[in-house]
């Protein structure tokens, strides 16, 4: 599904990890060549470039070499993927200032980002491990809601290498790196947060019915994805799809706010494909967190 933009002309915006995250990984073709193994559209903004695709599959193929416990090896990313990073820092900086949740800028504090250089999910690693106990791990292609979800329980976080193509900064089809360490990263730097992404992850591995995991994906959506709470009688983010982009945070105003209901939210369809229309606002982080576990907890 498309929606026009000002900037990037026919627009597509991401599915995510509950939407089973396609990365866009054949393995049919993985299997007879090892150098070919990423497939991109022919509208992906780097369906042309064969520099960018050589590098997305060297990228895939690190996560396809990797083994849990190994160190991490680092992305090769180019000067142009960096000011890449940079551009978006740019957009990001005065958007979380104006829409993010406090908890959220005192975890951007603490892992203190370079403006100017795509950070290393081995460098993420060492800061967020320590403060929460989870850790990102790569992931080349698609990955089911169910193992996303229960890595959870582990700590583990299931991650894209990747930055999205240089010709379209503030743009990205799939979920990219930058999605996954200004969104996710920064808030498994949060104790409270992450302990609610391990208890979704238990949960999840308690779950044994299709209609039950899909409430719960439902659930993640609107909260870990999509989450929006008032403080200071301002609606504010500490939702991931919403923090790691720009225009997310800008058309975040624009939504239906509903109560912090749960049980609604596990019963609401979302389209990814759009700005969402409708959130589930809580009234304070600390009640978003408390109704969330308890929730989880006796799920
Ligand atoms: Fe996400």
């Amino acid at each position: 599904m498309t929606t026009k933009t000002e900037s990037t002309g026919w627009r597509q915006l991401l599915s995510d990890h509950v939407d089973a995250r396609m990365v866009g990984i054949d393995t049919d073709e993985a299997v007879a060549d090892r150098n070919a193994i990423v497939q991109l559209d022919p509208d992906h903004p780097g369906f042309r470039d064969q520099e960018y695709r050589r590098r997305r599959n060297q990228i895939a193929q690190i996560a396809m070499n990797y083994h849990p416990g190994d160190p991490i090896p680092d992305a090769p990313y180019t000067t142009e993927e960096h000011q890449v990073w940079s551009a978006i820092w740019q957009a990001l900086k005065p958007a979380h200032r104006r829409h993010a949740c406090a908890e959220y800028n005192a975890c951007l504090k603490k892992l203190d980002f370079a403006p100017d250089r795509i950070p290393q999910l081995r460098e993420v690693n060492e800061k967020v491990r320590a403060i929460s106990g989870f850790r990102l791990e790569p992931v080349a292609g698609l990955v089911q809601p169910r193992v996303f979800l229960e890595n959870l329980a582990d700590e583990v976080f299931l991650c894209t290498q990747y930055i999205r193509h240089h010709s379209t900064p503030l743009y990205t089809p799939e979920p990219d790196v930058v999605h996954e360490i200004v969104g996710h990263g920064v808030t498994l730097a949060s104790e409270r947060l992450a302990e609610l992404n391990r208890l979704f992850g238990q949960a999840v591995k308690r779950t044994t019915s299709a209609e039950a995991l899909e409430k719960l994906s439902r659930v993640y959506w609107f909260t870990i994805e999509f989450g929006v709470l008032r403080e200071d009688g301002r609606v504010k983010a500490y939702g991931t799809g919403l923090l790691s982009s720009a225009g997310e945070l800008a058309e975040m105003r624009t939504a239906e706010l509903r109560p912090f209901n749960l049980p609604a939210a596990s019963r609401q369809d979302y389209d990814p494909t759009h700005f969402q229309p409708v959130l589930f606002c809580a009234d304070s982080f600390q009640g978003m967190y408390r109704t969330l576990r308890e929730y989880l907890s006796k799920w």
